[in-house]
């Protein structure tokens, strides 16, 4: 049977660090309770008015590109996950074709807030497994200081940029893509969301004045949501594969907030040394956090590694996956 592995990994981080003792200087807040409420310490921002997500997405491809020799030619689709397009159309997938000159590829934008990445791998393996497709380039991307109110204090400690990309290939061998389930409820819709700029809310100055553009969260009620919801589809996917915590080699999970990681993981039956964890450094980067943490973790990850990816995002949406690496990591 054909599976789609992932088999390169790169990523993109705007250098520039928004710390927390930067935000104490912006709202009312402190760096103890970002901490212990969320367990981030500091963010990445790109600050470039004239760079926009297409610009650290195709950073990513690039590195993804130089780390394993791939022609871009060869590239056959590109899926990008991203709620921060650089526009709402033409799809920053076609600006990243066009920047890494990937002249064969056809591709398309993604939307599924947090849960993008998993999504997209979803996609992506699927046109693998038929046959369809040898290499499909699936990159999650979000410029969220763009949508990120800097005078809320309830959201704008949680976000940061950054990009990452990974390279799907057919494998007989039995590594790559192994299990994945996808879920989204939209009756939950007014509690993560951007209102503004749509078709139901077009760009106006009323919508410019009450703050529509900005990300909207209910953050103690997606809370409660998103530990069931990630928790949930984590044992679930490891229950209809047989799998102890003991199999697991990593937990992979969205980074929204490290409580909610450590509910996932105490549900999953694993120790926190199984669970790759940069919150503490990139924030919430959206559709970036899982392929950032798999570019962090790459040189120590092995052939035959299980790892689960967990995520649970705006919509809601929410999932999880089940992978067993395909190669030893460099170190
Ligand atoms: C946003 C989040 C960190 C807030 O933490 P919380 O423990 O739920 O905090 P609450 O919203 O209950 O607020 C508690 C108090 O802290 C205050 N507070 C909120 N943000 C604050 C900040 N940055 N600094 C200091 N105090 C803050 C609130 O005003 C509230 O004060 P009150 O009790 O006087 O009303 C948390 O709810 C969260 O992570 N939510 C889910 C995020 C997520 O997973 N999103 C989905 C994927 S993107």
């Amino acid at each position: 049977m054909t599976r789609a592995a992932i088999t390169a990994v790169g990523h993109y981080l705007p250098e520039e660090r928004l710390t927390n003792a930067d935000l104490e200087k912006m709202v009312d807040t402190s760096d103890e309770w970002i901490r212990t409420r969320t367990g981030i310490r500091e963010r990445r921002i790109l600050r470039d008015k004239d760079k926009a997500t297409s610009f650290m997405a195709t950073e990513a491809a690039k590195s993804l590109i130089e780390k394993s020799g791939l022609d871009p030619s060869e590239i056959d689709a590109i899926i990008l996950a991203t709620v921060t397009p650089d526009m709402f159309f033409p799809a920053t997938a076609c600006l990243v074709q066009d920047a890494i000159g990937a002249d064969r590829a056809w591709g398309f934008d993604l939307s599924a807030a947090c849960s993008g990445f998993l999504f997209a791998l979803s996609t992506g393996a699927s046109l693998i497994e038929s046959g369809r497709h040898q290499k499909v380039v699936v990159i999650g991307a979000d410029k969220m200081s763009t949508i990120t109110d800097y005078t809320d204090r309830t959201t704008c400690i949680l976000f940061g940029d950054g990009a990452a990309a990974v390279l799907l290939e057919p494998n007989e061998d039995g590594y790559g893509l192994l299990d994945s389930l996808e879920r989204c409820d939209g009756s939950q819709k007014d509690l993560l969301c951007m209102v503004g700029g749509g078709s139901l809310n077009p760009p106006t100055h009323e919508t410019v004045d009450k703050k529509m553009h900005y990300l909207h969260q209910e953050g103690r009620h997606v809370f409660r949501y998103a530990v069931q919801g990630m928790a949930d589809a984590a044992a679930d996917i490891m229950e209809r594969n047989g799998l102890s915590g003991d199999d697991v080699r990593y937990l992979v999970p969205h980074q929204a907030n490290l409580r909610i990681i450590d509910a996932t993981a105490n549900r999953m039956g694993i120790t926190t040394e199984k669970v790759m964890l940069n919150i503490e450094r990139y924030g919430n980067t959206t559709a970036a956090t899982i392929p950032l943490c798999l570019a962090d973790w790459e040189s120590q990850l092995r052939q035959g590694d299980n790892l689960i990816l967990a995520a649970f995002g705006g919509g809601f949406t929410w999932g999880a996956a089940y992978l067993k690496w395909a190669y030893d990591g460099k170190q």
